[in-house]
């Protein structure tokens, strides 16, 4: 969603500025725009569109500067256009301001401000907040900037400049995520951490309910009532490369072949094989504590709810707790029961998305074991909850979640023999097969990836089709679903994921020789089952592509087309069966021409509800 950057310093600021978005882009965006102050004089320029766009507007610009902010812009309240696009102003023109989120109250204020008569040129939710700073500014902008957050309703992080009060750039959160970065005599302000790369690794994270001043010689933290804050920067993991493509055409297909190091950097420091044990201390959650859980409760949103599907049948197979799995957008309005003996799991790549965040907090009023599974440090889901088990997985860029989503399967796979050895639900021989099993994936995954020239051929011949069905039952159930998803994200197919068995009970109607079929077929518990819906749907001619172990030689004679995958633990094939559906989502958008990492009305990070 919207994208904020703010500079302060000596730098060239507009290439800097442009630099920054571009590492916004993939939130996902439909208009941009920078305004910077050079010598006290305001420039602004916005488009509706994309960054290259803005790039060409500025083209024979001299336009230098010593601070200013920038915004990518995701429409909420008024269509993409230039007038809708960030930065927005008063009605003087000196006050600057930039928004991430929604203000509820935004028609009362600009009822209430137009009364007092200020003018307004957008559609905006965000302009009411310039306009309240101006009513609030006498001479110094965090003064007016504090008074006008009283008046506010809703999520937000904006940030704030103005040529009357100069070098100086206010930033406040509530809501959405905001980070200082502090650099060598330069100061940044951002949504996340990407564009903050290139120039530092130690950052500030705001809290909700705090605001930083940032000046060319150093910033100051207070709370929304003017309170002094200490906050010591902390540094950052992530270095510039690991947001680079290096050579690879889009970031997804980059992401999709970090794969296995992303898994043995997940299970690093986390399984051992001398004892034959997973450790999961860093959680937070005593054994005591987990050893008394009777129930598990999964929250999620879109391929994290698939990650989620996924863990279920883990946790109840090894560990023998029953697992429910919640979408987040649902769970924050049911009249939920949770008990103390509750175990809730919040799954979450960005650790922001707004409806997993209100989820969280609504059943944290219960107040059962909160364990958040999270890719993006020290956001807000990761701090709001009791424990958290990190999925180190790295910076993901392309908007369609690729090794985040096999990163939470590994997530949930060890906290499942976790879970499993606390209970004492495996013996020691057990979890070793179990950990050995685990430990061999990111090499299969490699041999998949080393073949993936089979999925791009195929590829090819479904690119003129409009309708895709994905099949699979039992563990393989939600990576169907996620199949089906990567497609319709990426290539704008209509893709539908099905549970095998389902498929008399409706779906079979659509089938013909324009609906082809992925179906999920490794040797498993369901292998005859899924045998049976495949006959079924040859029996009326549909187009039938198989992911098979590639030892299987009978599914040859029953399908039209093979992806073959190695052979592995049943409850692991998942983290295989994954890999040749996400590339084939990938190579039918690429053939397509789509834009696969910045997929058309789609956010990486969804922070509004
Ligand atoms: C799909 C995708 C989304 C996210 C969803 C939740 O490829 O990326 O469906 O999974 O928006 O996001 P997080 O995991 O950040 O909570």
């Amino acid at each position: 969603m919207c994208g904020i950057i703010g500079y302060i310093g000596p730098k060239n600021i507009v290439p800097l500025l442009i630099d920054g978005l571009k590492k916004l882009e993939y939130r996902g965006y439909d208009s941009a725009g920078i305004a910077v102050v050079d010598s006290g004089k305001l420039y602004l320029q916005r488009v509706k569109g994309k960054i290259n766009e803005l790039e060409s507007t500025l083209e024979g610009e001299t336009v230098s500067g010593q601070y200013g902010l920038g915004h990518t812009r995701w429409a909420t309240h008024g269509r993409p256009s230039e007038e809708n696009a960030h930065p927005h102003r008063d009605c003087t023109g000196s006050i600057v301001v930039v928004h991430n989120g929604i203000i509820e109250n935004y028609l009362t204020l600009k009822k209430m401000l137009r009364e007092e008569g200020h003018e307004f040129v957008s559609e905006t939710d965000t302009e009411v907040i310039a306009h309240l700073i101006e009513k609030y500014f006498e001479d110094k902008l965090e003064v007016a900037v504090q008074k006008a957050l009283k008046e506010l309703e809703g999520d937000f992080a904006i940030s704030a400049i103005s040529t009357k009060d100069k070098e100086k750039i206010v930033a406040a959160k509530s809501g959405p995520p905001a980070v200082v970065g502090i650099g060598e005599g330069e100061y940044l302000i951002s949504s996340d951490i990407n564009p903050l790369l290139s120039h530092t690794q130690d950052v500030v994270f705001l809290e909700d309910g705090e605001m930083a001043i940032i000046r060319k010689d150093g910033v100051e933290f207070r709370d929304f009532d003017g309170k002094p804050l200490d906050k010591p920067a902390e540094r950052l993991a992530w270095n510039p490369l690991m947001i680079e493509k290096r050579g690879y055409k889009h970031f997804m297909l980059k992401e999709i072949f970090e794969q296995p190091q992303v898994l043995r950097d997940t299970f690093e420091g986390r399984i051992s094989l001398d004892s034959g044990t997973v450790n999961l201390g860093e959680i937070e959650i005593s054994p005591t504590n987990l050893r008394e859980i009777s129930r598990v409760v999964i929250i999620a949103c879109g391929t994290s709810y698939h990650a989620a599907l996924m863990g279920r049948y883990l946790i109840e197979t090894l560990a023998r707790v029953s697992v429910d799995v919640e979408y987040a957008s649902e769970y924050r309005y049911r009249d939920f029961i949770l008990d103390q003996n509750s175990l809730v799991v919040v799954v979450s790549q960005s650790g922001e998305t707004a409806d997993t965040l209100a989820a969280l907090r609504a059943v944290k009023k219960g107040n059962p074991l909160t364990l958040a599974i999270c890719n993006v440090i020290n956001s807000s889901i990761a701090r709001e909850s009791l424990g958290v088990l990190s999925t180190h997985a790295g910076p993901e860029i392309g908007v369609a979640a690729t090794k985040t989503f096999s990163a939470q399967m590994a997530a949930l796979a060890l906290l499942a023999i976790h879970l499993a050895q606390i209970k004492k639900t495996i013996d020691s021989q057990e979890s070793l097969a179990l950990i050995q099993d685990l430990q061999r994936i990111p090499h299969k995954i490699e041999m998949i990836l080393n073949e993936a020239d089979i999925v791009e051929k195929l590829a090819w011949d479904f690119v003129p089709f409009s309708h895709f069905l994905y099949l699979g039952r039992w563990i393989n159930f939600p990576i169907a679903l996620e199949g089906a998803l990567k497609l319709k994200e990426i290539s704008y197919m209509h893709a539908e994921g099905y549970a095998g068995g389902e498929m008399k009970h409706g779906p079979i109607a659509l089938i013909d020789e324009k609906m082809p079929t992925m179906a999920i077929v490794p040797k498993d518990r369901v292998y005859d089952k899924m045998l049976s819906n495949i006959s079924e749907i040859k029996a009326r001619v549909g187009h039938i592509l198989a992911v098979a172990f590639q030892e299987d030689e009978d599914i040859r004679d029953r399908v039209d087309d093979v992806i073959p995958i190695p052979s592995t633990n049943q409850l692991f094939t998942p983290f295989l069966t994954t890999v040749p559906l996400q590339l084939f989502a990938y190579y039918i958008a690429a053939i397509r021409g789509a834009d696969v990492d910045q997929p058309r009305n789609l956010a990486k990070s969804v922070t509004v509800e």
